[in-house]
């Protein structure tokens, strides 16, 4: 069967599958019962420095978004660092750590952007024996208003300086944690790499309000009647995180940084698609947060049937696989045709994506065909959007069909030409002889 044993930047863990920082992992208890649901390792909750606790809010922290079937798609949240205290976090992580020796123990830091405040913490967390920290440059609610968190992973000038200094002052791995809420991701992944940083995780959460009371006027959680932003998680943030772990992965100067893939991961292919794009390994929060911890027993499984469906002996074997695939949108070959085909027996002739492409985009289905609902593509007017797979409520239904060489395309009245493999450098690709020239 697959070894799905992990190596990320020499911290060993027995699987890819990792809790992140979040209350998941805020305590020994409920880390040790991650461990013992089979997790193969976690980021500790976000400590702040030695000093009067943190203050969370005492009325409802949390915002939601679900789908029509009440399935959790997307958490709010305007929760702190760990309110506990530093000694009593140390204390644990330093026991467990001594308790589970082969499952990896990262712990997470947040202190002001001062080098004596890092410099004495770090001290303290090498001193538990912990695997590695995290530096959480990523929290965009609450601590970045006190200039830490995203207010750091905002500037990458901040993100470099502070990393050197721990790279400076402790012989722990150092990972940082970005912040999605930025413009391109490559600018403080870069910094991380200047700094020294052994690896880097994202994405931490995006901003976000997820509702308002249209009673009240408040927006959601409320509390007594007043709302501000918190950070958006879970499986509606995945297509960010997933395009901002393949932008560093595939960025020259970042390339060969370590990454820890996490945003929405709930299943063994989110984790295999992020690893897939150049992650490591994989955080997960949210999913642990909805399901509890068992859920990881499906994950290892999953991606151990997968990899040996596919003959993957080890994770390395399709770490990055899809990194080299995602290119610049002008690299996309324009040979490659496909039209929308209907599959009448799974038709339910429900309408809908006549009425889609009717309306809004390319009038290529039928609606009425001899009197009769029929819903049935027009090839001389299907552009191959794909809109219609996608409105479609029946999975299958609605398939794109690629046209072959030497076809005839309905709507250009061309002949389809070969897709040629080396698109990207080919000579018949525009965008590849701009570039040559
Ligand atoms: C309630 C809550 C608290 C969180 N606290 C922290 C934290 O203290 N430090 C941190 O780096 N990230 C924190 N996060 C962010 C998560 O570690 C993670 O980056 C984010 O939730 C995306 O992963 P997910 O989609 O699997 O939830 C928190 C998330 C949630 C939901």
């Amino acid at each position: 069967m697959a070894d799905i044993r992990n190596n990320f930047v020499g911290i060993k863990s027995p699987n890819p599958f990792w809790l992140a920082s979040a209350p998941p992992t805020d305590k020994e208890y409920n880390v040790v019962r991650a461990f013992k649901a089979g997790w193969g390792g976690v980021v500790w909750k976000t400590l702040g420095e030695e000093g009067p606790p943190i203050v969370n809010v005492n009325g409802p922290r949390y915002g939601a978004i679900w789908g029509a079937d009440r399935r959790l798609l997307g958490l709010n949240n305007i929760e702190l660092i760990t309110d506990r205290e530093l000694q009593t976090n140390l204390r644990e992580i330093k026991q467990v750590k001594r308790d589970w020796p082969d499952r990896a123990l990262v712990v997470s830091l947040m202190v002001p952007c001062e080098e004596n405040a890092w410099k004495a913490i770090l001290p303290l967390v090498e001193e538990t024996g912990a695997d590695g920290i995290e530096l959480n440059f990523g929290c965009p609610h609450g601590m970045s208003e006190r200039g830490m968190g995203s207010a750091v992973g905002q500037v990458p000038e901040y993100i470099e300086m502070v990393t050197r200094w721990c790279k400076q002052n402790t012989r722990m791995p150092v990972i940082v944690k970005l912040t999605p809420n930025i413009t391109d991701i490559r600018y403080p992944a870069r910094a991380a790499k200047h700094g020294g940083a052994d690896a880097v995780s994202l994405i931490n959460t995006v901003s976000s309000i997820t509702s308002v009371d249209l009673d009240t006027f408040s927006p959601e959680p409320s509390i007594d009647g007043k709302g501000s932003h918190g950070g958006y998680c879970g499986p509606a943030v995945k297509p960010i995180a997933l395009n901002m772990v393949a932008e560093i992965a595939r960025d020259p100067e970042t390339a060969g940084l370590p990454i820890s893939g996490i945003g929405g991961v709930t299943t063994w292919r989110d984790a295999a698609e992020f690893m897939a794009l150049g992650a490591g390994n994989v955080q997960v929060c949210t999913a642990a947060m909805t399901y509890g911890f068992k859920i990881v027993q499906e994950m290892i499984e999953g991606l151990k049937n997968w990899m040996d469906e596919k003959g993957h002996a080890r994770l390395e074997d399709f770490i990055g696989r899809a990194t080299p695939n995602v290119t610049d949108w002008q690299y996309l070959n324009l040979n490659y045709v496909t039209k929308a085909h209907i599959d009448q027996d799974l038709c339910i002739k429900c309408g809908r994506c006549h009425i889609a492409c009717e309306d809004t985009s390319h009038q290529a289905i039928t609606a009425m065909v001899d009197g009769a609902r029929h819903f049935e593509v027009i090839e001389e007017e299907c552009v191959g959007c794909n809109l219609c797979v996608n409105v479609c409520p029946v999975e299958g239904c609605i398939t794109m069909q690629p046209l072959a060489a030497g076809a005839l395309d309905k709507r250009t009245g061309k002949i389809v030409e070969p897709v040629y493999a080396n698109w990207t450098t080919h000579p018949n690709n525009p965008a590849a002889k701009i570039a040559a020239e």
